[in-house]
């Protein structure tokens, strides 16, 4: 075993890593206009996003999870192609974790790559219980100097209603009735071109990266000229976020932590769940890295400083970013190394999503979640799945355990594990069945899968 280095120090990973998933008080960064007030969230290990994991590629990750809150819980390991019994999906792959019980999670890790852990069970994911898992490439030559990791999160526990409450009203009222009032930083872009007029279904009253609202951003003092990669993740409930670097273009190099043909963009869509690796090199001056909510009223900020000087007004920073955004799906390939070898699918699946109906129901081909009636597929097998959305929302559909190739619309797509099926739209992505076992493939909009958009890739004997 290797040891792990995490930002706030080193430690060994033979033995596990405590993850404690608590409920603890902790002080919710916004002075304003939270005032600074204390709000009563759940975390791993009292810290928002949790603690970091730092591991190489092929190291044998032990964690043990300690469960301290007042539900059952699980962890998953977003985007590994990890042992099937290590993945942390209630019911399929291990029983949940009871409120005093203990849980030890031990895989090799296969991949390189930017990906992240958060809980499986309910809506326990619009809390705090997340936190990023950085797999460390050994060859990989790497074209910069720092690197910064961004957690892009919609946020409302502890302020007046928790996600528990939401989606009990979601699933008695459906759509409507969801207002919370008004975002906290007042955007003019509220409407989306590319997700259509229905980008979410909860409206949010706070938009953090690394924890944080815009005015008490996370802030990264860097030197003048540095190029900094920075491993952005949206760890989101119900919100995609457009990311960018207002005047300065990024270079996108990795997604859901495979390598693509890097790409210059101004600003990237990133839905639920979807990683981003772009690398940026920092002027003489205070640079802000925006998280904009898609389609709804809100924008979160961390700040790369290189000098002296205030950070630009965060909404009118926010103009810049207007153009219509770069998206993993439609716009990255992956590098030549890493598509999937040319192969005609053994099997194609239909994978229609559908809802609300009647009023807050989410299918995949007209059924909501039951594990035994799911795809079956054979160890072996190329297996395509053909996703389409009639339906008039997104859905950052997720396959657990496995990496697929996006078939995009020129040629090669990207690598991933999340891709974003856009409102009347469809999607092709093709994987190999090498990885044996029941495998959980849903919407990460943590409200429609809890509303029934989820059902598994099966494996079954030939
Ligand atoms: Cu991050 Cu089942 O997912
Ligand atoms: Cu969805």
């Amino acid at each position: 075993m290797r040891s792990g280095r995490s930002r706030l120090g080193s430690w060994s990973w033979s033995r596990p890593a405590p993850v404690r998933g608590s409920a603890s008080s902790t002080q919710f960064c916004a002075p304003l206009p939270l005032g600074g007030a204390r709000v009563t969230i759940w975390t791993y290990g009292g810290e928002l996003p949790g603690r970091e994991i730092w591991v190489r590629r092929g190291d044998l990750l032990r964690v043990r999870l300690d469960n301290a809150l007042p539900q059952p819980t699980t962890v998953h390991w977003h985007g590994l192609a990890l042992r099937n019994d290590m993945d942390g999906v209630p019911g399929l792959t291990q029983p949940e974790v009871a409120p005093g019980a203990t849980f030890d999670y031990a895989f090799a890790v296969p991949d390189a790559g930017t990906f992240w852990f958060h809980q499986h069970v309910g809506a326990q994911l619009d809390r705090g219980l997340y936190a990023p898992l950085i797999v460390e490439d050994p060859d990989e030559p790497g074209d910069y100097d720092r690197e910064l990791v961004v957690v892009f999160d919609d946020w409302l526990d502890g302020t007046g209603r928790d996600p528990d409450q939401v989606l009990t009203e979601l699933l008695a009222n459906g759509m409507g009735g969801m207002d919370m009032g008004s975002g906290a930083a007042a955007m003019t872009m509220p409407r989306s071109d590319l997700l259509g007029g229905d980008a979410g279904n909860v409206t949010y009253p706070y938009f953090l990266a690394n924890g944080r609202t815009a005015d008490a951003a996370h802030t990264l003092e860097v030197r003048p000229g540095q190029r900094i990669r920075l491993r952005m993740i949206n760890a989101s409930a119900d919100t995609a976020f457009r990311v960018g670097v207002p005047g300065t273009a990024m270079t996108v190099t990795h997604t859901d932590g495979f390598p693509v043909v890097p790409t210059r963009v101004e600003a990237v869509l990133l839905g639920m769940g979807e990683r981003v690796d772009a690398v940026v090199e920092v002027p003489d001056a205070v640079m802000p890295l925006l998280g904009l909510a898609e389609g709804k009223d809100g924008v979160t900020q961390v700040l790369l400083r290189a000098g002296p000087g205030a950070a630009p007004d965060v909404v009118a920073a926010a103009v810049a970013l207007r153009g219509s955004p770069v998206t993993p799906v439609g716009d990255l390939s992956a590098t030549e190394s890493m598509g999937l070898p040319d192969r005609e699918p053994d099997v194609v699946q239909p994978m229609t999503l559908g809802g609300p109906e009647p009023g807050y129901t989410w299918t995949i081909n007209g059924r909501t979640y039951d594990p035994a009636a799911g795809v079956p597929v054979r160890e072996g097998q190329r297996v395509r799945l053909r996703f389409e959305n009639p339906t008039s929302m997104f859905h950052p559909m997720h396959l657990h355990g496995h990496t697929f190739q996006v078939r995009g619309a020129g040629g090669v797509g990207p690598r991933k594990d999340t891709a974003i099926v856009f409102p009347r739209q469809a999607l092709e992505v093709d994987f190999d069945a090498d990885n044996a076992g029941q495998w959980l493939t849903h919407c990460h909009n943590v409200y429609h899968g809890e509303a029934g958009m989820m059902t598994v890739v099966s494996y079954v004997d030939s």
